[in-house]
């Protein structure tokens, strides 16, 4: 049989980690798809670089469109990242009855809706698997291995940049900036790292998982997103001492009233597996209600562990090329004609538990002024951590971890708590999640 012919968008970290691995595994590969997989063309921006991949054979262009157009290329790879420009091409690549593979988070969060349905038109499929959380098969667990179940939450380290920061800052004490060049170096960040730092790319990734947990259409617009260039080294200490670490999470949860979509840093106890999930690593809990909590735990970026994604994804495509589109598995796990709307709950209808910490005056009564506003507001303290003043100083720091509480609930409470006399400045708040 012919061997099926890719044409590749792209020749930075991921694309020529695909072409290594795609090479060196290649019998292997063959075997599985029951097809030679060959790579035809690749485009990129500078066809005469150096590169750290065997190009023998493979004709290299600048320009993409001559990909998604060759009448000879059955699988388009769009490894180029960006939205403009990959959704133009994605699209033309449909146009002309190719099924894509893309590791493109940021395109499938914002145009996931018009790009599947285009692709449905055209009876093509598109893949993404390695859109999220790299190396780990999640979006393939999630659409296939537990599709006997109605998911009740997932939540993730889908950022491996800011779990690798967020873990320097605590084992070797380093600064932010540090962490964020180490990571830059190793190729873990995005182009523009605010992406990151910023929770924009966990925002992507989360937008797609929900989707594939609850049914519903992709909803990036309605995410909550937090960063974690406001974790302060004490914040790490503190919640260190309390038995917590801070994570970047992702969370998609279902409640009666609709569904929370926020990205933002949570204490988690240490006790919890995913709580120990450092440097680059990502992970996602998903709980299901037939099959309990489960944990997908593996390389969040990264040249060959993104490439891994992609290849399965390719390997799928080829094995399903000849069957009937209406038979293969719907792009965001439900049929297309019954995802559902159900409501994306704001922030302030978020139910969740808080780590607080407050500078206030050494004095007796400002226990008892705090503890009345939150009994006032009907929120329950799990914990009070009160440090002994520096001495000299008049002001200490107070660290209260809350029970779960409605975000409008406990804002009102901070409001009320920062007026008081004995407060000084602003209260840090970081939510808390058990995960049980
Ligand atoms: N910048 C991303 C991360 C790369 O750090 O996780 C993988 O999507």
């Amino acid at each position: 049989m012919e061997p099926i012919k890719v044409g590749l968008l792209g020749l930075g970290t991921v694309g020529s980690g695909t072409v290594n691995v795609l090479l060196r595994n290649a019998e292997e590969i063959s075997r599985r798809a029951g097809r030679n997989i060959q790579i035809c063309s690749i485009a990129t921006r500078n066809p005469k670089k150096q590169r750290q991949c065997d190009l023998t054979g493979i004709n290299l262009t600048a320009d993409p469109y001559k990909i998604v157009t060759d009448p000879q290329i059955d699988v388009v790879l769009e490894l180029i990242g960006g939205i403009d420009t990959a959704y133009q091409l994605i699209l033309q690549a449909i146009a002309h009855k190719k099924h894509v593979v893309t590791a493109n988070k940021a395109l499938i969060a914002h145009y996931g809706n018009e790009i599947f349905t285009a692709a449905q038109k055209a009876g093509v499929m598109v893949a993404f698997e390695a859109a999220v959380g790299g190396g780990i098969p999640i979006i393939k667990a999630l659409r296939e291995g537990l599709a006997g179940n109605r998911i009740e939450w997932l939540a993730g380290i889908i950022n491996g940049t800011n779990n690798f920061i967020l873990t320097e800052m605590r084992d070797k004490g380093c600064s932010f900036t540090q962490a964020l060049e180490d990571a830059q170096k190793k190729g873990y960040a995005e182009l523009d790292p605010s992406f990151d730092i910023g929770g924009i790319d966990a925002a992507h990734k989360l937008t797609i998982l929900a989707s594939l947990a609850f049914g519903i259409p992709l909803q990036f617009q309605k995410t909550y997103i937090e960063g974690i260039e406001k974790i302060a080294q004490e914040d790490i200490n503190y919640a260190y001492r309390l038995g917590y670490r801070i994570k970047h999470i992702g969370i998609a949860r279902r409640r009666s009233a609709g569904i929370e979509l926020r990205v933002h840093p949570t204490l988690i106890p240490d006790r919890r597996l995913i709580a120990n999930v450092d440097g680059v690593m990502n992970a996602v809990l998903v709980k299901g209600d037939a099959v309990g909590s489960t944990l997908y735990y593996g390389p969040g970026a990264g040249s060959e562990p993104t490439a891994s994604a992609v290849i399965a994804d390719l390997i799928d495509v080829v094995r399903t090329l000849t069957s009937d589109p209406e038979n293969r598995v719907p792009h965001l796990a439900f049929q297309p004609n019954l995802l559902v709307n159900t409501p994306i709950l704001s922030i302030i209808e978020a139910k969740t538990a808080y780590y607080l910490r407050m500078q206030a005056l050494d004095r007796p009564g400002v226990l008892a002024d705090i503890t009345r506003v939150f009994g006032e507001n009907n929120i329950s303290i799990e914990s009070i951590l009160q440090q002994e003043p520096i001495s000299g100083e008049q002001d200490v720091p107070i660290i209260i971890l809350t029970q779960r509480v409605l975000e409008q609930n406990m804002d009102k409470a901070i409001c009320q708590i920062e007026q008081l006399s004995s407060i000084k400045g602003k209260i840090k708040k970081i939510r808390l999640e058990a995960f049980r």
